[in-house]
């Protein structure tokens, strides 16, 4: 199937998905490894049912998602699935949280979707095709640096880089306009394609965090990246720096010092 095509089709499924995390308002919780990390039978729901839904559509690619249990990411096609992301928002009704899916071919973004249930927003683009929200064009914004706002994910998961990561986001937060923190990384990436926000810092996160919105925010016209020295890959989780120019250029100055 061409990619456009598929993109609308698979767009359709995750709409679905977020009918189907609605559905589920008071899930049953489970802990997963690391501090305060969960899993809900929502997440476990949504990801069996894109499993399901997206499989057919794409015969040729494989699985790569946040709930199974081996991650592998096979060569050629795969879809790179977060069936949550913002499964602690999810669980305490503190709104941003979203269902993402990337189509990498051979560690190249190749299409992106991000679905916000809550704000009924479809976040989606193919490679050389131009980012879309709900089908209407979206652009990174242009504004000056004393003025940008930078978004923070807090690597909730590795308590042990806490100091290294709020080091850069104290020397980011002191040249730009202010810092938020939403609790969904995939939204964050997509606010910026959206020109909401500027630039996106977080000291780990894992394939199906970015692998979506990575899509949509170069297409927007925007970085994405890792720090200074290593390779941006869909294989294994990483730092992950995005932003406008700029903002780009501060964060891996920022990330380089602290964190390489
Ligand atoms: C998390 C969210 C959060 C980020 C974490 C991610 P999850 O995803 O994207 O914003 O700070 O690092 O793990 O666990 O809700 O899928
Ligand atoms: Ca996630
Ligand atoms: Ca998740």
């Amino acid at each position: 199937m061409e990619l456009q095509a598929l993109a609308l089709q698979a767009g359709a499924v995750l709409r679905e998905a977020g009918e189907l995390i609605r559905s589920i308002p008071h899930p049953a919780v489970t802990s997963k490894e690391g501090h305060a990390n969960f899993v809900t039978e929502a997440d476990v729901a949504s990801q069996t049912f894109l499993l399901e839904r997206l499989g057919p559509l794409f015969p040729q690619a494989r699985f790569f998602a946040e709930e199974q249990e081996e991650h592998q990411l096979a060569p050629g096609w795969n879809w790179i699935v977060d069936p949550i992301d913002g499964t602690t928002n999810f669980i305490r009704r503190y709104r941003p949280s979203a269902i993402s899916a990337g189509l990498v071919k051979d560690g190249e973004g190749m299409l992106g979707l991000v679905y916000d249930p809550w704000a009924n927003e479809l976040f989606s683009a193919v490679r050389g095709q131009g980012a879309f929200c709900n089908g209407n064009p979206i652009h990174a914004a242009e504004i000056p640096l004393e003025n940008a706002l930078f978004v923070f994910g807090t690597a909730p998961y590795h308590r042990d880089l806490a100091e290294a990561s709020f080091a850069v986001a104290k020397e980011v937060f002191l040249r730009c306009g202010d810092l938020r923190r939403c609790g969904s990384a995939a939204l964050d990436l997509c606010y910026i394609a959206a020109g909401r926000c500027d630039g996106f810092f977080e000291a780990v996160l894992s394939p199906w965090d970015y692998a979506g919105a990575s899509v949509i925010l170069q297409e927007a016209g925007a970085h994405i990246g890792t720090v200074p020295g290593r390779t941006f890959t869909y294989q294994e989780p990483q730092p992950i720096l995005a932003g406008t120019d700029a903002l780009f250029r501060l964060l891996q100055e920022a990330a380089g010092k602290h964190l390489a």
